[in-house]
């Protein structure tokens, strides 16, 4: 009998989760269990998950309810549910879906393999979610698929509680790993032919070890040989330092674009969400960065529909952006989750009034977008090609320095090459260009 069991992660959420997916796999893979190359073909099958809004937490409901149909054509199919979800939910998962056999936190996956091997068959359910104040996975190696960019995970969980917030509940107290083990970790991937890292953290610039704040350790990483680019995702405004903005200056390998969520302009609304900075040192800093830092591109989280959010107050959002100008943005309805401050607020905004100050916001940054991009036509960028273009294998798609994407027509470059490109226009969220 083949005692090889074959397992298949889906991932959803955030880049921590895809991070998370890796040391899953890289935990499995030195047991005895393989990756298989689809849902149909594995033994076990885990939906690693978001909270984040309750649309995440839907998705993966939805898709529970499939798996279910699989598993009853072949129960001794494992399902199992990590991540915030898992933290989240358990309970609620263990009396609504009792056919998920694992659920496990994100702070239980070194059990994994021991977990799985005390199952012993459908309705067994193995369950950890228990939250640790030190688990940062150290000495584990997550098994990365291939591509030019690999990311790393620097510090876990965090302590800032914005109101709207699910992380701090699911994910548990900050805490940050040795810069040893980040050198050691992307020593590896630069050996393993990695050109890009991108160190992640919920709240990433509040990394603190012994001998390094989050500036030093950029620093340490920039000194491996091999790695050409930094970046790091996300950053919380009130961390933010001048020693950081500093480097984003002065060392070529750390990248020109940052992300530097802003979540609401008005504050009012900022005070309410906890988020520990007003309005005008959030564009105060945008400036400073824009200043100092040569080609900076800056991205942004925003939420529309925070309780008691007024039209006056969602004006002060739209003139933030328009103050600013982020090259892009990710822009959210809020979705109130059970547990944290804001859920108990009252004066809920309407549905359609959340709809339209949505569409109103993409429709600004839309330009925004597009008239950042445009500035840069004529300009020679160093692209780092990723892949093919997603119209035409004709054509590589790629990053700038400043993280936006080129498509080109292909000459004899490969992917992971840095190549010269010449941008020649812009369009949506694309820019496009001719290698010199
Ligand atoms: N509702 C809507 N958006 C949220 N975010 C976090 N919590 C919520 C919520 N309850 C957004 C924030 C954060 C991004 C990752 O998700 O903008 O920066
Ligand atoms: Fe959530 Fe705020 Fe922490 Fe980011 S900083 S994870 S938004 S609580």
């Amino acid at each position: 009998m083949n005692q090889t069991k074959k397992y298949f992660i889906e991932t959803y959420g955030c880049q921590m989760n895809v991070y998370d997916s890796e040391l899953v796999a890289g935990i499995l893979e030195k047991e005895t269990y393989k990756r298989a190359d689809s849902v149909e073909e594995a033994d076990i099958i885990f939906l690693n998950t978001c909270s984040v809004r309750e649309h995440a937490e839907d998705k993966v409901h939805a898709r529970l309810g499939v798996l279910r149909e699989q598993k009853e054509k072949n129960p001794d199919t494992i399902i199992g549910v990590l991540g915030c979800m898992a933290q989240n939910l358990r309970d609620d998962l263990l009396v609504r879906k009792p056919y998920v056999d694992v659920i496990l936190g994100p702070d239980s996956y070194r059990r994994l393999p021991e977990l799985l091997s005390e199952h012993s068959g459908p309705m067994d359910h193995v369950v950890d979610t228990k939250l640790s104040r030190m688990e940062v996975y150290e000495g584990l190696f997550p098994a990365r698929r291939e591509g030019v960019g690999a990311w790393v995970s620097i510090m876990r969980g965090c302590d800032k509680f914005c109101t709207f917030c699910i992380v701090p509940f699911t994910r548990g107290r900050e805490r940050s790993r040795t810069v040893e083990s980040i050198v050691n970790e992307v020593r590896q991937i630069a050996a393993d032919g990695f050109k890009e890292v991108t160190l992640l953290g919920q709240n990433v610039n509040s990394f603190h070890s012994e001998s390094a704040l989050f500036p030093e350790l950029l620093q340490a990483v920039s000194e491996i040989q091999g790695i050409e680019r930094i970046r790091y995702t996300s950053p919380h405004p009130q961390d933010f330092d001048d020693a950081l903005i500093e480097l984003h200056a002065n060392n070529p390998k750390i990248c020109n674009h940052i992300h530097f969520p802003l979540q609401a302009g008005s504050d009012s609304v900022l005070g309410r969400m906890n988020r520990t900075y007003t309005k005008q040192h959030f564009i105060d800093m945008s400036e400073k960065m824009r200043h100092a830092i040569p080609g900076l591109a800056l991205s942004t989280d925003i939420i529309v529909g925070f309780p008691g959010e007024t039209d006056k107050d969602f004006q002060e959002t739209l003139d933030v952006m328009h103050a600013v100008k982020f090259d892009s943005a990710f822009t959210f309805k809020y979705s109130a989750r059970p547990g944290t401050k804001a859920a108990e607020f009252e004066d809920s905004v309407p549905e359609e009034v959340k709809q339209n100050r949505l569409e109103r916001l993409i429709d600004i940054q839309r330009q925004h977008t597009l008239e950042r991009n445009r500035q840069h036509v004529g300009e020679t960028h160093a692209v780092l090609v990723e892949k093919d273009s997603k119209k035409s294998v004709q054509q590589h798609m790629g990053r700038t320095r400043n993280n936006k994407i080129v498509v080109f027509d292909k000459g004899a470059e490969q992917v992971g090459d840095f190549v010269n490109v010449k941008i020649t226009g812009a369009e949506g969220v694309t820019m496009f260009g001719e290698l010199i």
